[in-house]
């Protein structure tokens, strides 16, 4: 008996990974009148988005620049960045009727559920006639003449264009992969070194000895790091401290690098010192820490770091130096918590082999890298949304 076959199925995009930046290519794209399929190896598209925000998706950040991305050519994000804006999705939104705030700093949530966003994407996907296959995993991409073949559990695929949208090695239990660094490693493109990033920061010995048992404190710091700064709450956790400072320092922060806190970024220190001195020159220091810190954490400054004696007994050079100890005090992290916990994933496809206004790969024509898979990784706020929607937006155009 011979054996029957199925023709391979035709498309002109093909989207591998329905996540956040490859559902807004297929949807630009298939507005465009162009064919296209999306493959998704989870159950379902957007998990990352739903988990987002703490479930509220921070969608984006109002005040997005390209200042606010980590990545080997900081100006390559410019472009998509400055052709598909936070007002554009902000209109998206709108135009769904899903309600939103602005918690701070520009950082726009969903008043309800990140749902919402996802419902969108895929409503806006579904109208602009993209198909989307889920738990649809890759067993090959081979380049062909007119093309890309791509095998799949769900069988043969053939299309011109080829975008991954994979994402990062981030939460690797929400369907995390490296497929897409390896499949650039397969067309010969460089992929810069990954690392997590947006983490919490571990701490060990007796570093870790001092404040385990303060876990769940949390208090507005500075942190500074390789000429970065970031000021917000510090949370200290069981493992070391977390909180949206330490998220963010920890993008610019490698292992063995001098970091950093400055307790009390609310004013110069000594003046504050001094100030409490003259309002109650018979305060116990460490009850004059209690004003300034959460108590337990002013606490245990004194019982590692000063002598607590009444506040009158302390002259200004000594209060100088407590205060230069509490604005520059120095955080010994072991390292961060890895994938498990990480936000992003620093580093990826090196954007010099991609073109800035289409994504495109400048060695496999029809090949395209969007969001997070590619070497540009945002701030915490909402900039990653922007960069998935933005270079997926370019690609969209493009294909
Ligand atoms: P994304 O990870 O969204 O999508 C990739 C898709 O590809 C996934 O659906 C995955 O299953 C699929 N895939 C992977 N390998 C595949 C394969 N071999 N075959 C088929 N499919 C495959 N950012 C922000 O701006 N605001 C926020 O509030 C948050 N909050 C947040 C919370 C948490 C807990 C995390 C982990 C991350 C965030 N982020 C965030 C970051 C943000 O989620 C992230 O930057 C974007 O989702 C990246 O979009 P991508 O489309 O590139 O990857």
């Amino acid at each position: 008996m011979t054996p029957t076959r199925t023709a391979p199925a035709t498309a002109d995009v093909i989207v591998i990974g329905g996540g956040a930046a490859g559902l807004m290519c297929a949807r630009v794209a298939g507005l465009r009148g162009r064919r296209v399929r999306v493959i998704e190896h989870a159950n379902r598209c957007g998990k990352k988005i739903l988990m987002s925000g703490g479930g509220r998706c921070n969608f984006t950040n109002s005040g997005t620049t390209a200042a606010n991305f980590i990545s080997g050519n900081p100006h390559f994000c410019k472009s998509a960045l400055a052709r598909y804006t936070p007002q554009h999705f902000i209109e998206m939104v709108e135009r769904h009727g899903i309600a939103y705030h602005e918690k701070e700093l520009g950082q726009l949530f969903c008043d309800d559920s990140s749902k919402q966003i996802v419902k969108m994407l895929l409503d806006e996907c579904a109208d602009a006639g993209v198909r989307i296959d889920t738990q649809c995993s890759v067993e090959s991409i081979e380049r062909i003449d007119d093309g890309f073949r791509v095998r799949t559990t769900l069988g043969e695929l053939r299309a011109p264009a080829l975008v991954v949208a994979t994402g990062g090695l981030s939460i690797p239990s929400m369907g995390a992969t490296g497929f897409g660094y390896e499949l650039a490693r397969q067309f010969g493109h460089t992929v810069l070194p990954t690392r997590a990033g947006l983490v919490p920061l571990t701490l060990s010995g007796k570093h870790q000895e001092r404040l385990a048992d303060l876990s769940g404190v949390a208090l507005p710091i500075t942190a500074h790091c390789n000429g970065r700064e970031f000021s917000n709450f510090m949370l200290i956790t069981h493992r070391g401290v977390s909180g949206p400072s330490i998220l963010q320092i920890s993008s610019y922060w490698n292992l063995g690098d001098a970091l950093h806190l400055d307790l009390l970024p609310q004013g110069d220190a000594f003046e504050i010192l001094k100030e409490q001195r003259s309002r109650r020159p018979a305060a116990e220091l460490r009850t004059t820490l209690g004003e300034l810190f959460p108590k337990r954490f002013a606490e245990r400054l004194c019982d590692i770091g000063f002598t607590s004696r009444p506040m009158r007994q302390f002259n200004d050079p000594e209060l100088r130096v407590i205060a230069a100890q509490l604005q520059q005090w120095p955080l010994i992290a072991s390292g961060t918590e890895g994938y498990r916990t990480a936000e992003v994933t620093l580093g990826g496809v090196d954007t010099d082999e991609l073109s800035s206004s289409t994504m495109q790969s400048k060695r496999v024509p029809g090949l395209y890298f969007i969001g997070e898979v590619v070497d540009v990784t945002g701030w915490l706020g909402g900039y990653n949304f922007q960069w998935a929607w933005a270079s997926g937006h370019a690609a969209g155009s493009a294909v």
